[in-house]
């Protein structure tokens, strides 16, 4: 079959590499993709930007495109699926109407406490006058989020009523996120264990993908700005075989059969962001309607199954019955970023190493944020790549990582240094 990947990030590179290892690909698309993804065998990069949904419908019905897997939310929330099934073609994600799960963190809220799923209290805004009321009762630290879809930059927890206040006024305005910051939510903290955990999900049933866990602050340690990822360990080590099926049973497949009771089925991958409580209960802080990056790195890399092949099972039959191969061995993924990372960052800087990284065995780079220019690999983003790393246990996988990582230069180029160090 052929299969049209949207996007151009990580997620997206490893969405196309297992695409491509798939024995029924029979060429993979990626638009708009990156210098990895021009890189890889049997894979060509289409000049069509992800968000542009009538583009990409050309594009699928010129090149007899069988499967489409839509990689950001960002299009997922605009209904990509919906238009794309209008035409017949296959695309592997939820539709508008399910998509709100992530595209709306006050729909996602209601939906679980209609189902019983366990997530933190939290109180939803839209004037001013009541959030700072809120704001100044509450006990700290404060998780403030955007209701709409912030480009992963729409959470923030402060212990700063001052700064709370700030951030609700610039959101509530409009001035911060736009329309998707005009309604917040106030959040009750949580402390524990951050994982990761996605599904495919044909609707009604789900087939769980291996655990992972990522990094989401900037700086070692936890600290700094939030950001998309910073790294990622597969399996998570808070997610032994009882966690696994407790989460399954207690977050994921409600949340399926919830969708389908709701009458807007869910079919896709389907993130649960959790935290694992200090008394060993899970709480689903967020759903993501797509896998999350750098997770799909890690655990891309660790599958051993037909994927395309699975997501056209999980959008025409059913996936009860289906199992997945892992690779037993632990994946690391260390993000390595263009100085500046959250905020803007300089383009165009060209990096130095890849090769000697990317001869290493059990290893792959996945690119992100590259392009090429001049017959030379550039930085084109924040997240530049992830080097990801199997090992015989984490310490190798993480050693192997940051072996390669060292290799790999660029003026302004920083990483953390204490992924999958716990
Ligand atoms: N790494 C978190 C996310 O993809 O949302």
């Amino acid at each position: 079959m052929n299969i049209l990947i949207v996007g151009g990030g990580g997620r997206e590179h490893a969405l196309a590499w297992q695409s491509m290892l798939s024995p029924s690909a029979k060429q993979v698309f990626v638009a708009p993709g990156n210098a990895g993804t021009d890189n890889e065998r049997r894979v060509n990069n289409v000049a069509i930007d992800a968000d542009d949904t009538a583009a990409l419908l050309d594009f699928a019905r010129n090149n007899a495109i069988d499967l489409v897997i839509p990689g950001p939310e960002g299009p997922l929330v605009s209904g990509i699926v919906d238009q794309f099934r209008k035409h017949g073609i296959d695309c592997f994600g939820p539709d508008q109407a399910a998509a709100r799960l992530e595209g709306s963190k006050n729909f996602a809220k209601e939906f679980c406490r209609r189902h019983n799923i366990p997530t933190p209290d939290w109180h939803t805004f839209t004037g001013l006058q009541g959030a700072i009321l809120h704001i100044q009762q509450a006990p700290l630290p404060l998780v403030i989020k955007a209701d709409g879809l912030a480009a992963g930059k729409g959470v923030v927890i402060t212990s700063d009523r001052e700064e709370a206040i700030a951030t609700v006024e610039e959101m509530l305005s409009g001035r911060r996120h736009g329309r998707a910051g005009q309604r917040v939510l106030m959040e009750e903290f949580m402390r524990g264990e951050e994982a990761s955990f996605m599904v495919m999900s044909d609707g009604v049933n789900i087939l769980p993908l291996a655990s992972s866990c990522d990094y989401k602050r900037r700086d070692d340690g936890g600290r700094g700005p939030n950001t998309g990822g910073m790294g990622v360990c597969s399996p998570a080590p808070a997610i032994n075989p009882d966690m696994h099926e407790r989460i399954t049973n207690d977050i994921l497949q409600p949340a399926v059969h919830g969708m389908h009771q709701d009458g807007c089925p869910y079919k896709g991958f389907l993130y649960a962001g959790l935290m694992i409580r200090e008394d060993g209960s899970p709480t689903l802080l967020e759903f993501n309607c797509r896998l999350g990056d750098p997770e799909a790195q890690a655990v891309l890399l660790r599958l051993r199954s037909d994927l395309p092949a699975l997501c056209r099972t999980a959008l025409h039959d059913k996936l009860d019955g289906c199992r997945l191969n892992w690779d037993r061995r632990v994946a690391v993924g260390v993000v390595l970023a263009a100085a500046g990372y959250p905020g803007e960052v300089r383009k165009g800087t060209p990096i130095r190493g890849l090769n000697r990284a990317e001869a290493i065995k059990s290893m792959r780079i996945f690119h992100a944020g590259t392009r090429k220019a001049n017959g030379h690999i550039v930085t084109a983003g924040g997240r530049v790549l992830c080097v990801t790393a199997l090992g015989g246990d984490i310490a190798q996988a993480r050693t192997a990582a940051y072996q390669a990582a060292a290799d790999i230069k660029w003026d302004g180029m920083f990483y953390r240094k204490d992924i999958a160090r716990f």
